[in-house]
């Protein structure tokens, strides 16, 4: 791809996601918010396939074909845009999907709009599970898996949000897809970069954060979570990260405290859930730039950035890329809440 990936010892990989993705200046709104900003459009890895999700998909189901795998199991939230990606990704190599989703009332799931409605478009089998059954989650993924053997299949199992140490590949290569496009800005590779992303399930965040070591690359990567909080998410990114060093022989200088950086503060009323303030400024991009964030994740993340950059413009430097990491499909279970604002 480029002149310094023969040094970076990727894991196989199938080829899903439309990349390099783009890295587009915001000017106008780089001069509002007072800081050199850049979006990196990983919402345009595919249309079907949108988001951060293929990218660690391209690495966990060439794991899964080479281990024989005819079908995967993953888990996630109703609205899951690491769900979605899955049950496509799978159809595209010939696998086989069965996504366990949470909702208040297994007995009553909720309506086939969004990712749900491609889900099962898709022909993923939807296995409706509740709260206290995701919190066990590990078990029911053993016990599907289990279901699915003796049937004769052979199941290959994706953690939530494909959030681990090869998932996190997937971030390896977005950083060094941003290596290059930096080197061609004023200021090359040598000016420092920020690069602020959202934070769910803590895959793209330690992907980031081991391509900058692995690149050497003058960035600083912050993460802003949308869920649990600070010192949940260094125990996870961490541990994603610890065990890539050691499953893949890395000797990189990570240290958990010093490099997961993540930005807490910007849940709001909790996961998923939203407050007229982050969507009025998702509509406000939409209307300035023609980009449109999502709710759940990215509306989150840069209604943090703004906040944080409003409050101090020299908060992450002069440089910043945002990383769009997707999830529009989940703005249309969302149209009651937005109607009041358009
Ligand atoms: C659109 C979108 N952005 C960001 C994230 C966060 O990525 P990660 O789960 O790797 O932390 C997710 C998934 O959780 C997502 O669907």
């Amino acid at each position: 791809m480029d002149t310094i990936s023969h040094r970076i010892p990727y894991p196989p990989r199938l080829a899903l996601a439309h990349t390099p993705t783009p890295l587009e200046p915001l000017k106008r709104l780089g001069e509002t918010l007072g800081v050199e900003l850049y979006f990196k459009r990983d919402d345009l890895t595919g249309a079907e396939l949108t988001g951060n999700k293929v990218r660690k998909l391209e690495f966990l189901l060439a794991d899964a074909l080479d281990k024989g795998a005819d079908s995967v199991v993953t888990c996630g939230a109703a609205q899951s845009n690491h769900a979605r990606a899955t049950a496509i990704a799978a159809v595209k190599v010939g696998l086989s999907s069965r996504l366990l989703l949470r909702t208040p009332d297994p007995a009553h799931p909720p309506s086939l709009e969004g990712n749900i409605l491609l889900d099962r478009l898709a022909g993923a089998e939807i296995v409706w599970i509740s709260y206290e059954q995701y919190g066990r989650r590990a078990e029911m993924f053993q016990r599907e898996a289990e279901s699915l053997r003796k049937v004769g299949k052979t199941p290959y199992l994706i953690p939530e949000g494909g959030s681990n140490a090869l998932g996190a590949w997937g971030y390896v290569r977005t950083v060094e897809e941003l290596a290059n496009d930096l080197e061609t800005l004023p200021g090359g590779t040598e000016q420092p970069t920020t690069i602020v992303h959202a934070t769910g399930s803590g895959g793209t965040t330690a992907g980031l954060i081991l391509g900058v070591q692995l690149t050497g690359l003058q960035a600083r990567v912050v993460g802003i979570n949308v869920c649990n909080d600070r010192d949940y998410f260094v125990r996870v990114v961490g541990d994603i990260c610890e065990t890539a060093l050691s499953d893949h022989q890395l000797d990189l200088p990570f240290k958990r405290e010093r490099d997961v950086e993540i930005l807490d503060g910007y849940v709001g009323r909790g996961y998923g859930k939203t407050r007229p303030q982050e969507l009025s400024l998702l509509r406000d991009l939409a209307r300035t730039e023609g980009i449109f964030l999502d709710p759940v994740y990215t509306g989150k993340a840069f209604f943090g950035m703004a906040r944080e950059l409003q409050q101090d413009p020299d908060v992450f430097g002069e440089r910043v890329v945002f990383i769009h990491t997707g999830g529009i499909y989940g703005l249309f279970p969302m149209a009651e809440q937005m109607a009041a604002l358009l």
